[in-house]
């Protein structure tokens, strides 16, 4: 049986309705991941869970040690990623409360730590990275996404911005024109990693907030707390639906 393993972004430091059955702190070789990675039954599956973020929620984007937490989760036994991140939307298909399971990335974060593939190595690895997503994982997400009627797109393009603050409205016209549909911060290089570690991948995006300039509202963190709180309860669901599948 496959093992999933789910990174929680904002919203989800803890996956209500997992029995815990260990709480693994893991060293790796490149420090301590943002918490203990969990392990349980949800849904009736065996499960990994990692908080992006840590638990409590302090970590900021750019501070995330993406590294050790794909490590960590490998060395748990994940054999594919569930990963959920909150998000700004910009196409105007992507309104607050809609979901996406993106199936492309530009990357606008920068000095992270960002490849295993450093210091003195026998070769360079230049791994594939056309479609950062999985296919097969992108699928299931989207059947369980309609199971649960939600709204949804099972496309879109997730730029990533490297935070902690938001963007400029200027930043966000200028993702537009590159294609992107939704903006994020957590998306790379936890992606990208993954693929490394050759570990399938997919995201579970929710809209929170019209990014910098889409709406004449200024982003406020308690709205963007509201629509995280409503949208978690089909998160979780889909979820379930997932590991199931
Ligand atoms: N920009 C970047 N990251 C985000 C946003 C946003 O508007 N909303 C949630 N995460």
């Amino acid at each position: 049986m496959t093992v999933y393993a789910i990174i929680g972004g904002t919203g989800l430091t803890k996956l209500d309705g997992l029995s815990i059955t260990a709480a693994l702190n893991i060293d790796t070789p490149y420090g301590a991941p943002s918490a203990a990675v969990l392990r349980g039954q949800y849904a009736g599956k065996e499960v990994l869970f990692l908080a992006r973020h840590g638990q409590p929620h302090r970590i900021a984007p750019h501070q995330v040690n993406y590294r050790a937490n794909l490590w960590a989760l490998r060395e748990a036994g994940a054999q594919v990623i569930l990963a959920v991140n909150a998000v700004g939307g910009i196409h105007a298909s992507m309104g607050t409360g809609h979901f996406c399971v993106p199936h492309q990335i530009i990357d606008y974060s920068y000095g992270r730590e960002h490849t295993y593939f450093e210091g003195e190595l026998e070769h360079v690895t230049h791994i594939d990275f056309s479609h950062p997503y999985d296919a097969g994982l992108r699928r299931k997400l989207a059947a369980a996404l309609a199971a649960e009627r939600c709204e949804f797109s099972t496309h879109g393009i997730y730029g990533c911005t490297q935070g902690p603050r938001l963007e400029t409205a200027a930043e966000i016209a200028r993702m537009e024109r590159d294609g992107c549909d939704i903006v994020g911060m957590t998306g790379m290089p936890e992606a990208a990693l993954a693929r490394e570690l050759e570990l399938p991948y997919a995201c579970l995006a929710l809209v929170v907030n019209p990014a910098a300039g889409k709406s004449r509202a200024l982003i406020s963190m308690a709205e963007i707390e509201r629509v995280l709180e409503e949208g978690m309860g089909a998160v979780k669901a889909v979820l379930a639906r997932v590991l199931s599948s």
